[in-house]
């Protein structure tokens, strides 16, 4: 019977020719409308195909959610050590996501373990098991490039030992060869802020910026991610222009990829071998909240921890807005109950700031009323349910 009901499923027909390659994970041989940052990355980092040893080079890769940042990094990387090879270079590229990796230790593992096969990690110090590394390259004459993805992650776990860690590696070898270069990813400068002096002056060389997408930018990025992961005919341009004009408010190709995706699963569901304009909008209401799984679970924990915060308030009150005092008063509870330290009130007012700015809450002034002049804060488009659900349940930031 088993195998009827497979052999049923299987035979119905998708709109989706390689459904993978709407993912988050899947990185696009072509990244349009991302020329300029490859060409700026390629000539910040070409010493290392011409003479590599010779130098360290560094960048910053910077801009807000869903703007290519990752898949960029990733993609120039596994090129340029693509172009080195050629040359008889053996260039390694290694990307660690400190959203996943938050200690010096976990991201120096990570690395070792992506190249050096069986390497003993276990009673090794961070420093010890970098130095295998070096010396591994030293031994082999090979390079590495390594990226620092959320590097905000790193920093805000551990302080700012980690980067310095790193750009001192890269710097100090005076007179030896340079053997890794670097390069760092995050939303904000924020994280420049807890650096020291030499280490912030030693990034800042290479600023390289992502603005976000404009709505036409997206439909020509959606466009030929459905060339290769729809079968043909499967969406017209006007139904892809209206994904890309509902995800321009927000310029993340992100977004407008994941409501592709789901409005291709609701087609399916409906057996309709076409994507029409009423999948894409009950994508969006039903299944995509304003704010995505994704942007929830990649936030800071200080900020994930004052998103609670203004959640658990409003699910007390069931009013639409709180105050700033409020939420505060909260955040520093929960922060007890995670096991965390409360961080200062400048810091608490930037986390509001940056979560407002990521269109996750909104703040503004209050009126006259009977509040007297305070800031208000409330949810934008995301449910509390939504809220705790990922960040409770799934994320168990309260542990
Ligand atoms: N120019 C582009 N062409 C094709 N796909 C793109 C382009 N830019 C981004 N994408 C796709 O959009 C999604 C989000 O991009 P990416 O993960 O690189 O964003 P990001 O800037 O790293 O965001 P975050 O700050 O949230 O990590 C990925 O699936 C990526 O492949
Ligand atoms: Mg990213």
């Amino acid at each position: 019977m088993a195998y009827g009901i497979i052999e049923h499923e299987l035979a119905k027909p998708s709109v989706f020719k390689d459904e993978s390659r709407l993912l988050p994970d899947y990185v696009p041989l072509n990244l349009v409308h991302r020329e300029q940052q490859l060409r700026s990355l390629a000539r910040i980092f070409r010493v290392l195909v011409e003479s590599p040893g010779t130098s360290s080079p560094k960048a910053i890769l910077l801009g807000p959610v869903g703007v290519g940042k990752t898949a960029v990094s990733k993609r120039f990387g596994s090129t340029l050590s693509e172009l080195a090879k050629r040359r008889g270079i053996t260039l390694r590229y290694v990307h660690v996501n400190c959203h996943k990796d938050r200690s010096l230790f976990l991201v120096v593992k990570r690395i070792a373990q992506s190249f050096i096969p069986n390497i003993p990690e276990r009673g090794y110090s961070a420093q010890e098991l970098f130095d295998f590394v070096l010396r591994y390259l030293e031994d082999r004459s090979e390079y590495l490039l390594l990226t620092l993805d959320e590097v905000d992650f790193l920093i805000n776990v551990s302080g700012e030992d980690p980067l310095y860690f790193f750009t001192r590696v890269a710097d100090e070898s005076l007179n030896a060869v340079h053997r890794l270069s670097l390069m760092v990813i995050s939303r904000d400068l924020n994280f420049l802020s807890k650096l020291s002096e030499s280490t912030r002056s030693s990034l800042l060389h290479n600023l390289i910026k992502f603005e976000k997408y404009t709505a036409q930018q997206l439909f020509n990025i959606l466009s030929e991610r459905a060339r290769e992961a729809l079968r043909s005919g499967a969406i017209d341009d006007d139904t892809l222009m209206l994904i890309a004009d509902i995800a321009g408010r927000r310029g993340d190709a992100r977004y407008a990829l994941e409501l592709l995706w789901r409005a291709g699963k609701y087609a399916d569901a409906e057996f309709s071998a076409v994507i029409h304009p009423e999948h894409v909008r009950k994508a969006l209401s039903e299944v995509v909240p304003g704010v995505p799984r994704e942007v929830l679970t990649s936030l800071p924990l200080h900020e994930q921890l004052t998103l609670l915060a203004v959640a658990r308030i409003l699910k007390r009150s069931k009013a639409a807005y709180s105050t700033m005092g409020e939420v505060e008063r909260e955040y520093r509870a929960i922060c007890e109950q995670a096991g965390e330290e409360p961080r200062k009130h400048t810091k608490f007012w930037e986390y509001i700031q940056n979560l407002k700015n990521a269109g996750i809450l909104i703040a503004r002034l209050s009126g006259q009323g009977i509040r007297g002049k305070t800031t208000l804060i409330g949810l934008g488009e995301i449910s509390i349910e939504a809220i705790e659900r990922v960040l409770v349940k799934e994320e168990k930031i309260l542990g």
